[in-house]
């Protein structure tokens, strides 16, 4: 038996509770992971709020890291004792041990703790996709201008610092001075309190009126319509989440009227697909975390049973950098 977060109903933080469930054998392509720490994201929000729909009652949590305790048939690249790391799965990385497809299973490198890599899987493969596999139609290079929501919290962080590896001139949105000067000690070259300030104008004072190349927009419904003023012709918008809920309707005839630019939603459950695509942007999360380049900021950690407390102040604006939940 394990201890692990279960739903039975979608609502608020109260709705997860500490269970104790018999955790089994894996099947053809599962492993067993026994966790050292678990990783929070804002997708778990989505989930337990019901705006992800899913089969109740449910584990929750995608990420973490842990040691293989048990192999299926058909699973060539783990074996038992490896140190490894996820993003993706089922729902359940909120527990002890847990059954799971191989198929996003990563090695985890000696040189990355535990801790760090379940912060940092889900988050940064989100920030290497987001930089490395969906570029603009005229490329992404040094010195562009490009803008990103909420870049204090766990993606923003790795972002700001990834892009400033890449030499993108990443604006930075946050909403307080604290979080702002966060972002900016990270690698952003400019940052908004938009919380104070209308985005969009500083914006164009920053380009010089010509905006960006990119918007990544993770906090849809109150962001949405000012970062599309924000792009430049045939500038790309990246809407990758909702945390202040799902942007709104729109028609092909608004792309138009904004200069011609590319709208695409993206969840990195589609990049890592398969295998192969998981395993290239693991290893080049990794090395960027290995080499120090990218640092990932553990701002918050909860013992597993406070995973409440973890969700309430996530979606209170409360957190910076990564949450991950720890196993006494
Ligand atoms: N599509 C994908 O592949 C993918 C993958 C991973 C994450 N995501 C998305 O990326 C975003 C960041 O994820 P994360 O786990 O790193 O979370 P996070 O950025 O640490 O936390 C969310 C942040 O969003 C900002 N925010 C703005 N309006 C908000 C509102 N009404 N309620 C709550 N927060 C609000 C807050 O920052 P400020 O106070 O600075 O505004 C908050 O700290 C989330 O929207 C998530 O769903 C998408």
């Amino acid at each position: 038996m394990v201890r692990t977060i279960e739903i039975r109903q979608t609502g608020g933080p109260e709705v997860m509770q500490i269970v104790d469930r018999p955790v089994g054998e894996p099947g053809p392509g599962e492993v067993r992971i026994r966790h050292h720490a678990i990783g929070v994201n804002f997708v778990d929000v989505y989930f337990r709020t019901g705006l992800y729909p899913s089969k109740l009652p449910s584990g929750l949590g995608a990420e973490g890291a842990g040691v293989v305790e048990a192999v299926g048939s058909g699973v060539t690249h783990l074996t038992v004792g490896d140190r490894v790391v996820y993003a993706g799965g089922l729902q359940g990385s909120y527990s002890e041990a847990r059954v799971m497809p191989a198929l996003t299973v990563c090695r985890l490198p000696g040189a990355i703790t535990f801790e760090t890599g379940a912060a940092m899987m889900l988050k940064g493969l989100t920030a290497q996709y987001l930089l490395k596999r969906c570029p603009p139609a005229e490329g992404l290079h040094a010195g562009d201008f490009v803008l990103l929501h909420a870049a204090a919290g766990g993606v923003g962080l790795i972002m700001c610092q990834w892009a400033r590896l890449l030499g993108l001139q990443l604006i930075g949105t946050a909403g307080s001075d604290a979080k702002c000067e966060l972002a900016r000690a990270n690698g952003a070259a400019h940052t908004i309190n938009y919380s104070t300030e209308d985005f969009a104008a500083r914006v164009k004072e920053i380009t010089g009126g010509r905006g960006v190349k990119v918007v990544y927009d993770s906090v849809g419904k109150d962001t949405w319509e000012s970062s599309l003023n924000c792009l430049r012709p045939f500038g790309l918008m990246v809407s990758f989440g909702s945390a202040s809920g799902p942007v709104p309707p729109f028609t092909p005839a608004m792309l138009a009227a904004k200069g011609s630019i590319y709208v695409t939603r993206q969840t990195l459950f589609t990049h890592i697909a398969t295998r192969e695509a998981t395993q290239a942007m693991a290893d080049d999360l990794c090395s960027v975390v290995a080499s120090g380049d990218v640092k990932i900021h553990i701002a918050q950690r909860h013992p597993l049973a406070d995973v409440q407390q973890a969700h309430r102040d996530l979606e209170a604006r409360k957190t910076t950098g990564c949450t991950i939940l720890t196993l006494a």
